[in-house]
């Protein structure tokens, strides 16, 4: 069977900085260790008033296509994911489409478009969807472009504005890949769920606390199915583990319970077991509540051991790297944690070859999907064409008034003009309708 999978991928950021530590904690007269210790992010990333979903995802592609050397002739499918979209019937696919054509000779004509919603897990959704056209045959020789994109905003004062960020994730799904290929056994977790929605408004509304328990619960449901699927899982299986990153705190609680989960009934539990006990087993105890405190009280003692420790610095810290400073990026974070874990494993000369990468997707409303990705040789010089160092490194600096008048420049209720902080270089910008998509 040809190989399916992620043959290259580029990351867009928006062009603003926000520093949680230094402009926003005192602004909101927090403890900067909220956010660098707690929540584990340093900065957030931020569109200026030239840039929205379109244009990042465009930049994205753009710079996919050009580096990849393709025309719009050679992609049959473009797919964007999104929680932001503003139009409740044109895909913003179209309108990512209309951005790269103005630049080209040919146009997406015969291109398959469309637009994917399922909060953040939507990014996995598109890759799913564009691996399974292609297995199925009905690709015609050509590639698909997954783009996932968001400007991950919430109301001001809002728990969630420390975590909001902004950028666009592009994937080029093709036969052959030069990346990752990826595996037909997924698992799935999923239930209806009111814990972070967007009725017809542009904040969400969420519920933080419960958002974080129903994202644990369907990973856990996600990992048993997935289990079920390849017939057991170790730990020692993976070289990364990237997750949903909402924010990497949320990760280091996500990690502690998938490592929980795999090692049961392994060696691993065995020799931990030697330190801090066997794992509570729920026939066990009368109550499911005297069985929950026992898994915590576990839980806890698991990621003080060393084994723990040196397989979350292994596995799962390379992977939160870029989220540190971007934040939230919605559908395009598990393809952020992807690309961090991969561009960190090149710069320590880590031998990924056929490696195996686990993949935690997670979207509210709520469902979890698991699958496993195998790194394909030559992965390293695909991944040395990123250039996201250069671009967190070239954002604006903002302070906090200006981060107040961006905000509101990007609220749709708000009637402000707001001038632009930054010059667009090179760049699709927000022109305004109707002009959008041009390149300056
Ligand atoms: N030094 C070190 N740590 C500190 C600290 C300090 N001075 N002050 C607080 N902390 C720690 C807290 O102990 C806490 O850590 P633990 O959870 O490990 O105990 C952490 O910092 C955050 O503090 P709070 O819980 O007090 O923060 P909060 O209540 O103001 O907000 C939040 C946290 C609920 C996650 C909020 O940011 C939020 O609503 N975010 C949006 C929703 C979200 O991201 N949910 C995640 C799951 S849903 C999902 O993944 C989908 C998605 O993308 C949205």
């Amino acid at each position: 069977m040809t190989a399916v999978g992620i043959d290259a991928i580029e990351i867009w950021t928006g062009n603003l900085r926000l520093d949680l530590a230094e402009t926003f904690a005192p602004a909101q007269d927090e403890d900067p260790g909220k956010y660098t210790k707690g929540l584990g992010l340093n900065a957030s990333s931020f569109p200026d008033v030239y840039e929205d979903i379109v244009t990042m995802g465009a930049n994205a592609a753009h710079r996919l296509m050009e580096r990849k050397g393709l025309t719009p002739d050679d992609i049959g499918r473009i797919d964007v994911a999104t929680e932001s979209a503003f139009d409740n019937s044109k895909p913003v696919s179209t309108y990512v489409a209309g951005c790269l054509e103005s630049v080209y000779d040919e146009d997406f004509h015969h291109a398959n478009k469309g637009e994917r919603k399922f909060a953040c897990i939507a990014g996995t959704q598109s890759l799913d969807d564009a691996y399974n056209w292609i297995r199925a045959g009905r690709h015609r020789g050509k590639k698909a472009i997954v783009i996932a994109t968001d400007t991950a905003l919430y109301a001001r004062d809002d728990p969630g504005e420390a975590t909001q960020g902004a950028g666009a994730v592009a994937m080029l799904v093709d036969e052959d890949p030069s990346l990752v290929e990826l595996s037909t056994e997924q698992g799935f977790g999923s239930a209806d769920e009111t814990d972070f929605l967007k009725p017809n408004q542009q904040f969400p509304s969420v519920d933080g606390k419960r958002s974080m328990k129903v994202y644990l619960a369907r990973l856990r449901e996600a990992l048993e199915d997935y289990e079920s699927q390849v017939g057991g899982v170790h730990p020692e299986d993976f070289e990364l583990v990237p997750f949903h990153t909402p924010f990497p705190g949320m990760v280091r609680k996500a990690a502690a319970l998938g490592y929980r989960h795999i090692i049961r009934d392994t060696d691993v539990e065995l020799t931990v077991a030697e330190e801090i006990g066997r794992q509570p087993r729920p026939e066990e105890f009368k109550t499911q509540e005297q069985y929950f405190d026992a898994v915590t009280e576990y839980t806890d003692a698991l990621t003080e051991t060393e084994r723990y420790q040196a397989w979350y610095a292994d596995t799962i810290e390379p992977t939160l790297e870029i989220a540190r400073e971007v934040g939230n990026w919605y559908t395009g974070s598990v393809h952020v944690a992807r690309a961090a874990g991969l561009r960190h494993a090149r710069r320590n000369d880590r031998d990924l070859d056929d490696a195996k990468l686990l993949l935690a997707s997670y979207g509210s409303g709520a469902q979890a999907e698991i699958h496993h990705e195998t790194v394909v040789p030559g992965w390293e010089d695909e991944i040395a064409e990123l250039n996201v160092d250069e671009q967190l490194a070239d954002r604006y600096e903002i302070s906090f008034e200006e981060y107040e008048r961006i905000h509101d420049a990007h609220n749709h209720d708000s009637e402000t003009d707001v001038e632009e902080l930054t010059t667009p270089s090179e760049e699709f910008v927000f022109d305004g309708w109707g002009r959008m998509g041009e390149r300056k």
